[in-house]
């Protein structure tokens, strides 16, 4: 199969220095990705700045903002057997990002954001006979918003994680299916999480 991974956080700039970003070291998507090189299979990364290696043998398109990895995906979506959407997308970009760089005058700033796009729901607008897995990092209601995500965004299944998986060592999974039934769970080391969820997906949803 060839599969497309997203990776890493993306950034939002508030002027030609400064931006936002989630806390996000890449590392679950990019064990991911490994998992799927060992098994055999062509791996599309697209990733956005973190401090590792993308694993040797992907495809890797580096994006830094979420318009970027909008425009990646949606461009390499139709070649692919389907997606597994571990980037942690900055939601919010400032309504205007100002050119240079804004200078301190003493007192508070107060910029206003909109959401950027949502590029895991675009991807399953057009999911045609393609797989969806996306990932959903909740801090409350969990399940519901978790489910409420496999909907909007039409995936096969959501890997659902908490707050605490964050540029962490280890991760804690459990993966919902579209009927909101607790169909995995795997806990451990991420790369080790990655590999068991990664044959899970190969077995389970991928031959959809
Ligand atoms: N995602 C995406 N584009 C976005 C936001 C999220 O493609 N703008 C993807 C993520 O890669 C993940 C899934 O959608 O696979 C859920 O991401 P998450 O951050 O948990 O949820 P959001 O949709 O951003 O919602 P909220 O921030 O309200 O929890």
């Amino acid at each position: 199969m060839r599969i497309l991974i997203t990776a890493g956080p993306t950034r939002e700039y508030l002027d030609d220095v400064r931006y936002l970003s989630n806390a996000s070291s890449g590392r679950m998507g990019y064990a991911i990705a490994d998992a799927a090189l060992q098994a055999g299979h062509e791996v599309v990364l697209v990733t956005g700045p973190v401090a590792l290696e993308p694993p040797a043998g992907c495809e890797v398109h580096h994006i830094e903002t979420t318009d970027d990895l909008l425009n990646s995906c949606v461009k390499l979506f139709p070649s692919c057997d389907g997606v597994i959407a571990v980037a942690a997308v900055c939601d919010y970009r400032p309504v205007e990002r100002v050119r240079g760089k804004i200078t301190k005058t003493g007192t508070a700033v107060t910029f206003e954001f909109i959401e950027t796009a949502d590029v895991l729901a675009e991807l399953g607008k057009h999911k045609e006979n393609r797989w969806i897995v996306g990932f959903a990092l909740e801090s409350q209601d969990p399940r519901e918003n978790a489910m409420r995500k496999l909907k909007m965004k039409n995936c096969d299944c959501i890997v659902l994680n908490d707050t605490s998986a964050i540029a962490a060592d280890a991760n804690d999974v459990e993966v919902l299916n579209p009927n909101a039934e607790t169909v995995a769970q795997f806990r451990g080391a991420k790369p080790e999480v990655a590999v068991k969820l990664f044959r899970w997906i190969e077995s389970q949803i991928a031959p959809l």
